[in-house]
């Protein structure tokens, strides 16, 4: 068959892997197309260009075109099926992500797994996200009836029951810019995951800073315990994985930890003040998790998609800033530095789930309480 060009990614060879790995969860890899590379740089071949939004999101410096050799006939999804289905992947599931009518479910799940050779089981949702452990109700429409699985990211392992614990694999590029950061500090740090769910924050962090230390905490005993065998499956030691309410057992890390992640984003707002009393005494960073919209701001409906995010990520900045105010004199003292806030994910139309690196800081000029937080200038909206 003659090679296509095709829109790829180009990608130095260490960093591949896990490209390739969110590029398939996102259904934008051309699985029929051989992926090929040359001595620095490996070339992912795309189911279609991508807008630089996109792009920002998965962490992808360089997009070429490229000549790529077509495996046999395949055909792409939306050839066999007239449309294209919205699914993610989660190990060897496929997950519908988007309803199909019930009369087309059985080709759609033929399809993805006559092209995708790896999908063993095709799932749709029937419930939101729901209850306190954050888990959705799955069926399966094809393969084996099972939800447990086995799923690579940033070249950790996760085993995981989509039914029972809460996992989404388009974090992974968050995951590994946490992970990246905690590594980057050299220092040997001591890390609470207040929210851990299976660990993908807490593996990635313990791989790449092994000096440091975490407590990884979460309310669904399933979490913790697939957390506890991805600690064995990934050979990791410096975690300690405790099931319990963090509202409830948060003391018992007091003015302890350097870093803190919070990732529960519709309500982390909840858990700021023991988030900030398990910091130390003189401070540290917290990654913080929103949800935002700005769906019911004046004249949303003439903002581009642009405008509405840049607006959402002042709202986060501004809404951390002012709980944290609210939180009153107990962190007088103490100033808020907001480092950066970016999109992690689309959540619904103007509504975007915000992260938000933020350094607790103890002031040291003056032992005055007037002010306890402090937003450098350029971070005001
Ligand atoms: C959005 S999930 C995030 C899981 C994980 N960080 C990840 O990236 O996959 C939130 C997790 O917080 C847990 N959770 C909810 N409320 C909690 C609480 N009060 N204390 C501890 N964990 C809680 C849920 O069980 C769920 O696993």
């Amino acid at each position: 068959m003659d090679p296509e060009r095709l829109p790829c990614v180009k990608a130095a060879k260490r960093e591949g892997e896990h490209i390739r790995q969110a590029l398939l969860a996102r259904g934008l890899l051309r699985t029929d197309a051989k992926i090929s590379s040359d001595e620095q740089f490996i070339y992912l071949p795309l189911s279609r260009p991508l807008p630089e939004v996109e792009l920002r999101e998965l962490g992808i410096d360089e997009l070429t075109t490229r000549e790529f050799v077509i495996a046999g006939k395949r055909k792409r999804i939306e050839e066999l099926l007239g449309f294209k289905p919205a699914f993610e992947v989660v190990g060897d599931i496929a997950v519908l992500t988007e309803a199909v009518d019930q009369s087309q479910e059985a080709a759609v799940a033929d399809a993805i797994m006559a092209l995708h050779r790896n999908i063993k089981v095709v799932a749709k949702r029937v419930s939101a996200v729901e209850n306190v452990f954050r888990t959705r109700r799955l069926v399966t429409i094809a393969g084996e009836y099972r939800t447990e699985t086995l799923h690579t990211e940033n070249a950790c392992r996760f085993m995981l029951d989509l039914e029972t614990v809460y996992f989404n694999p388009r974090l992974a590029g968050e995951r590994r810019r946490i992970a990246t950061q905690a590594a980057q500090t050299g220092k040997p740090e001591e890390v609470i995951d207040m929210f851990a769910g299976v660990g993908p924050f807490t593996i990635q962090i313990a791989k790449r800073a092994p000096l440091s230390h975490i407590t990884a905490i979460d309310i669904n005993p399933e979490a913790i315990r697939y957390l506890t065998a991805n600690l064995k499956l990934n050979r990791v030691e410096n975690v300690d994985a405790i099931v319990g309410d963090v509202k409830e057992i948060y003391t018992r890390f007091s003015n302890t930890a350097d870093r803190i992640i919070m990732n529960l984003p519709k309500s982390a707002y909840l858990f700021l003040r023991e988030a900030l009393s398990m910091l130390k005494p003189e401070g540290g960073i917290i990654h913080f998790y929103g949800l935002e919209s700005a769906y019911a701001e004046e004249a949303v409906e003439k903002k581009t998609r642009g405008e509405a995010l840049a607006r959402v990520i002042e709202l986060a900045k501004e809404r951390l800033v002012t709980s944290v105010e609210d939180l009153g004199a107990e962190f007088a003292g103490y100033s808020l530095y907001i480092q950066r806030a970016r999109k992690v994910k689309a959540y619904a139309p103007y509504a975007y789930i915000v992260g938000v690196d933020a350094e607790m800081r103890r002031d040291t000029l003056t032992r005055r309480h007037i002010n306890p937080l402090y937003v450098p200038q350029q971070h005001r909206p």
